[in-house]
């Protein structure tokens, strides 16, 4: 058969609360405009295979293998994204055992391993297109989940953030587990810089816990400063204050430097940015290196901060905060 199904998703960014939403504050996420795209096809073999152009692998899956995911990996690039379409078929009461198997290419806009959410974007654009390709329906809700449980297969305990982004979009609030869309409907234009210093997650929150508990009571008070900024930043959202967002930007990124989870390379962007008079800018993720956000104050003053950072070498990217989430082709 040639019938092709196609969906695409988008990656994320922390605007603040990273780091305090760990000891149990909110934290606000968006969707961005960098979309992962999904495109899949009919197999004449059962099975599941991954094509990622990004990664620069193709991995195949006999039925019995992706029944087995859970206990034996097979690629930890893409078992996430097969276990994801196997449980999607399951849900949809066709096994990976029928007679035709299904192969997905992926390609992405979304920076790799960056805390971009790239993986999760790929399991929501993987399901929706196994949705379009089959010609079913299911609720966001639902997407979200089945993407969920790659995310837990490839990251052990991820807060399910990044697949709720990517597939609702927008805005979303979390906090200790709940995951709340916002109705906020602004369009921020959001720089993302990748310093391209390796960093991973793991380890800083780690760094994070030993530094607070050896200094409960000042690291606590930084917490509770932190964990004020999301609501601060909702409100300056709603009433479209570019100039506030960015103070508060700001103010979240000193506090983020006292935790030690600044860098060399962060702090290099983040003065480039205020040189040229942006309205603020941060870390976004976990941050020692990755990626950073900078609000400009116009579409002059980010070009000119692209182009400056990029003679240093960085990584730019010109993006917004999206409404779209996952976008499955009928
Ligand atoms: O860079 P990312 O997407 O892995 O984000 C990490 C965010 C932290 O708050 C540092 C950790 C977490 O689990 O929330």
């Amino acid at each position: 058969m040639d019938r092709v199904g196609r969906a695409t998703a988008p990656g994320k960014i922390i605007l603040s609360g990273e780091h305090s939403v760990v000891y149990g504050y909110p934290a606000l996420v968006s969707a961005i405009s960098l979309r992962c795209m999904a495109e899949a096809n009919f197999l004449p073999e059962p099975g599941i295979e991954i094509i990622s152009k990004d990664l620069g692998v193709r991995q195949v899956y006999s039925a019995d293998e992706v029944l087995q995911l859970k206990d034996i990996s097979l690629n930890p690039k893409t078992d996430n994204l097969a276990y994801a379409v196997y449980k999607t078929l399951e849900y949809l009461g066709l096994g990976p055992q029928k007679e035709e198997g299904i192969s997905i290419s992926l390609k992405s806009e979304i920076p790799i391993s960056a805390g971009l959410g790239s993986s999760a974007a790929s399991a929501v654009a993987c399901v929706g297109s196994v949705l379009s390709l089959l010609e079913k329906e299911l609720e966001k809700e639902q997407i979200s989940q089945l993407a969920f449980e790659g995310e837990i297969l490839a990251h052990g305990t991820p807060s399910g953030v990044d697949n709720a982004a990517a597939t609702f979009g927008g805005f979303l609030r979390y906090e200790q587990g709940h995951i709340q869309k916002l109705d906020l409907t602004s369009k921020i234009p959001i720089i993302i810089v990748n310093t391209q210093v390796p960093r991973e997650t793991k380890s800083l929150v780690a760094a994070v816990r030993s530094r607070f508990e050896e200094n409960e009571p000042i690291m606590g008070d930084i917490f509770e400063a932190m964990g004020k900024i999301p609501e601060a930043m909702i409100e300056a959202i709603y009433s479209n204050d570019l100039r506030k967002i960015g103070q508060l930007m700001e103010i979240n990124q000193g506090l983020l430097d006292t935790i030690g989870v600044g860098h060399r390379s962060l702090t290099e962007m983040i003065w480039t940015a205020k040189e040229y008079g942006a309205y603020g800018a941060k870390l976004t993720g976990a941050g020692g290196g990755g990626c950073g956000i900078i609000l400009p104050k116009d579409e002059e003053t980010g070009s000119k901060i692209i182009e400056s950072l990029s003679e240093k070498k960085f990584n730019t990217f010109k993006t917004q905060v999206s409404q779209e989430g996952v976008l499955i082709e009928r």
